[in-house]
């Protein structure tokens, strides 16, 4: 069963190699190469891979805990790919099928795998949503415009250039894929769901379990294309097996939540009510705070298109399911999110102004 599932990817991904194509298919199992793979989105396309009857290698420096260690399944080599020697190394003793690449920050992060691997019959290079310099709604593949990244943006380090040198990545794939290699793009949107280590859903979590009365900048209806991280993986498996080379695919929920939906349907997940307090600008201005001081917050709507990825057969978690899986991680995990968000104190100072 396993044998005739694989030969069906093989043939759907384009493969060609004598030792996989063949009479010989039906013992064959498919070796992904995870850069990266043991913190948040990665560790779930580890799960994801492995549940699917695919062997994995990890390589990272070892810097955060691999939660791989005890499966037999999973190999782990140590290493820093930003590092050229260790990269050079790691494409002379491995030899894997695909590569999924999750922590590429720069183009030549790309072109370093690319050059170090010539015959992985699969590149997959984790984007992000970010790259797209336009305000479309949605924001389509293939026609909104991309973020440009000058030569000196492209070795940069710092935040300010990120969208940029991610979108040069983009570009690194594209003409790759122009050149022969099997190499793909995939731009999630804003990822939630358990082990997160960012903060921004673990700030409104808390919020909304500490509170009745929650704030809001504006009237809620702030949007920031969210997608739930079990989706990612599925989607990056999706698109190893099914995505086309040369081509970048949008990772967002199907549904598109507003800022306000978010902190309902996490108060739905705590069975509790809240008091959603909406506050224009000129509001949070008496406290010296602005929109963007909250988390999530966007200026104008970032709603991506999703038909791309939905065509491959990927479809999104239910909302409420999502939100519920991301509450229960946050409360067993019991994190704090004091580094991020106005204070609150700020916010009730606004609120008893206006005779709340
Ligand atoms: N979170 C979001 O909302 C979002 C949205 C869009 C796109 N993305 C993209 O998702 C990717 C990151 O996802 P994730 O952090 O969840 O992935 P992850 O693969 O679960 O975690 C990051 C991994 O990278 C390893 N790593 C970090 N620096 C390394 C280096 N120099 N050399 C080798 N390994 C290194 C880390 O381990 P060690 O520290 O032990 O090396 C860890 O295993 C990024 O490409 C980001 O742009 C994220």
């Amino acid at each position: 069963m396993l044998g005739v599932r694989v030969h069906t990817v093989l043939l759907s991904i384009g493969f060609v190699k004598d030792r996989i194509i063949g009479p010989t298919c039906e013992s064959c199992i498919m070796h992904v190469l995870i850069i990266g793979g043991t913190r948040f989105i990665g560790r779930h396309t580890v799960e994801e891979f492995l549940a699917n009857d695919y062997e994995v290698t990890l390589f990272n420096r070892g810097n955060h805990p691999n939660p791989f260690a005890q499966e037999p399944e999973v190999k782990h080599v140590t290493g820093d790919r930003t590092n050229q020697k260790q990269v050079d190394r790691l494409g002379d003793r491995e030899d894997p099928d695909i590569i999924v690449d999750f922590v590429a920050y720069r183009p030549a992060d790309v072109l370093n795998v690319l050059n170090n691997f010539p015959d992985v019959h699969k590149y997959i290079y984790l984007s992000a949503g970010d790259v797209y310099a336009d305000t479309h709604i949605p924001l389509r593949e293939g026609d909104a415009n991309l973020e440009l990244c000058t030569k000196e943006a492209a070795q940069d380090t710092s935040m300010a250039t990120h969208s940029a040198r991610k979108a040069e990545g983009d570009r690194v794939v594209f003409e790759a894929a122009k050149r022969g290699i099997n190499a793909t793009s995939i731009r999630p949107f804003k990822v939630y769901g358990p082990h997160d280590y960012e903060p921004e859903f673990v700030y409104w979590i808390n919020r909304v379990s500490n509170y009745d009365r929650v704030v809001v900048p504006g009237d809620g209806g702030s949007v920031l294309h969210s997608v739930y991280v079990e989706d990612v993986a599925r989607a990056v498996r999706l698109v190893t097996e099914e995505g086309q080379p040369g081509e970048a695919y949008n990772v967002a929920g199907r549904h598109a939540m507003t800022l306000e939906e978010i902190i309902n349907r996490i108060a739905d997940s705590l069975n509790k009510s809240v008091q959603v307090i909406h506050l224009s600008e000129h509001d949070l201005a008496l406290g010296e705070l602005r929109p963007g001081d909250f988390p999530l917050y966007v200026s104008r709507p970032t709603v991506a298109a999703t038909a791309k990825l939905a065509s491959l057969g990927w479809e999104s978690t239910p909302p409420q399911r999502a939100i519920d899986r991301t509450v229960d991680d946050v409360r067993t995990n019991g994190r704090s999110t004091t580094d991020i968000g106005p204070d609150r104190d700020a916010v009730e100072n606004i609120i008893s102004a206006m005779g709340g």
